[in-house]
């Protein structure tokens, strides 16, 4: 089942740490990269890897760490430090390429065989779209192989190193160049077959303005959404599953095709039903909790 709420903690914080469990995230992510103060890395990797030792039932929340981009050397002095800890997956942050994630996938084959852990268990999720050299080929992430487990994108990064003054209009709206990247991680996530994550909503005590934010991105496609605080946990959880009017209407859609064997066009309350509404209702079914 693919996760719904990716929550960060800044693995620096003690406290933060502390109430990661409890709150109800599909995926942690403790960061060792941009919420981490450069004075502070060593010791974020240090308490990462002891979080991840101390919680090893990963069986309701997975526990991922977002190791520094691979071009910094910081990057390999955190996989030295989490990788005997076991996180179910990295987040790679400012990928330039599919490529990267492939290295990233090479230096992984190693420290899990040094660690005996089984090959292939840590996944990838790159964050696609921080770079602007990535923005052209995010058709690539198929080559990538089965570690990789998503696609996510951000706008902070990528408006900072082109040099935008914003990347939302007066309306809280983004500007065509982040619909772009948000598109296109999108079209990237499904022409590799995995999870497509949708970037963080910043303004953490808006919870309507990030139903909002979640409703469009489930219309769009996403399957999940990064958090950054625990009050979101719970809005993103429950957007990113299907109600219970999507349901019914997902089941009729599949028992019509199922008590019409041999035909693909057929009309359910004055709408055309094609093959390709099957296949939404049996995700949207998919999806069921
Ligand atoms: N994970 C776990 N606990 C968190 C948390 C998080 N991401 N964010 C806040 N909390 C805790 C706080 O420590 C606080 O605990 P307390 O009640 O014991 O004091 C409680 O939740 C309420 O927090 P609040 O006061 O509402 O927010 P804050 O001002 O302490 O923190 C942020 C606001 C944005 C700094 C914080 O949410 C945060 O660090 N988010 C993650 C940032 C990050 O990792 N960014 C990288 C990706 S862009
Ligand atoms: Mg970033």
């Amino acid at each position: 089942m693919s996760a719904r709420s990716l929550l960060f903690i800044p693995a620096d914080s003690d406290k933060k740490l502390s109430k990661g469990m409890a709150a109800g995230a599909d995926i942690l992510i403790l960061d060792l990269e941009d919420a981490v103060a450069p004075s502070q890395k060593g010791t974020a990797r240090g308490r990462a890897s002891e979080f991840l030792r101390a919680h090893l039932d990963r069986s309701k929340t997975q526990i991922w760490v977002r190791i520094n981009p691979l071009d910094t050397p910081e990057a390999l002095l955190d996989l030295a430090a989490v990788l005997s800890a076991r996180p179910d997956g990295l987040m790679q942050p400012k990928t330039r390429s599919p490529e990267d994630v492939t290295r990233l996938g090479h230096y992984l084959d190693a420290l899990e065989a040094q660690h005996g852990l089984p090959h292939g268990q840590t996944r990838i999720l790159p964050v696609a779209t921080e770079t602007p050299e990535a923005m052209f080929s995010l058709g690539g992430y198929a080559r990538c192989g089965p570690r990789l487990y998503g696609i996510t994108w951000g706008a902070e990064d990528l408006s900072s190193v082109i040099g935008a003054i914003t990347n939302k209009t007066a309306d809280g709206l983004w500007t065509s160049p982040y619909q772009l990247a948000r598109s296109l991680c999108i079209f990237a996530a499904a022409s590799a077959s995995v999870a497509a994550i949708d970037t963080l909503f910043a303004d953490f005590r808006d919870s309507a303005g990030l139903r909002a934010a979640c409703g469009e991105a489930r219309r769009d496609g996403f399957t999940g959404k990064i958090a950054i605080h625990p009050d979101q946990v719970a809005v993103i959880n429950e957007c990113f599953v299907p109600s219970e009017a999507e349901l019914v209407h997902a089941a009729k859609v599949v028992g019509l095709f199922h008590d019409n064997p041999g035909v693909a066009a057929l009309s359910l309350d004055g709408k055309m039903l094609d093959i390709p509404h099957l296949r939404q209702a049996e995700k949207t079914l998919a999806r069921k909790r």
